[in-house]
């Protein structure tokens, strides 16, 4: 979408990352997504002593869009707290597809991508029963 503003998306996935809660992988990670009605939504990775609980970023920012009105993602930016481009986890790419579907850009180390290349061939709120 030319109406992106790529980078600020991106120094924002960066700002938030401070908040995140890391205090097991020392990884920070920061996401910032765009809605379609022109929303920023953000979130944090939130740990938890039992590790297998802990939350990704992408999870809290999706609280985040349905807590601050709902709607689609259509551009979205992962980062660490040191400004590295992250991608989303396998669980996450699924948590982007069903909130932003298949035409929903990913920042990647490839370029700009809609979620069909980032996960390709997904299973989807489409593939269940009506
Ligand atoms: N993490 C995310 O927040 N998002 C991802 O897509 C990949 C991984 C977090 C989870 C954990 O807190 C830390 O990064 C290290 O795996």
């Amino acid at each position: 979408m030319s109406t992106v503003d790529w980078d600020a998306l991106r120094a924002e996935a960066v700002r938030v990352a401070q908040s995140a809660y890391a205090p097991y992988s020392k990884l920070l990670v920061g996401v910032a997504g765009l809605t379609d009605d022109g929303r920023l939504v953000q979130g944090c990775n939130v740990e938890n002593a039992s590790y297998g609980l802990g939350l990704c970023a992408e999870c809290t920012m999706v609280g985040q869009l349905r807590l601050s009105g709902g709607g689609r993602l259509v551009a979205v930016a992962c980062r660490s707290g040191d400004g590295d481009l992250l991608m989303p986890c396998g669980r996450c790419r699924q948590l982007l597809y069903e909130h932003g579907g298949p035409e929903c850009l990913v920042d990647t180390p490839s370029g700009i991508l809609p979620m069909s290349s980032v996960l390709p061939d997904a299973f989807g709120p489409e593939d269940l029963p009506a």
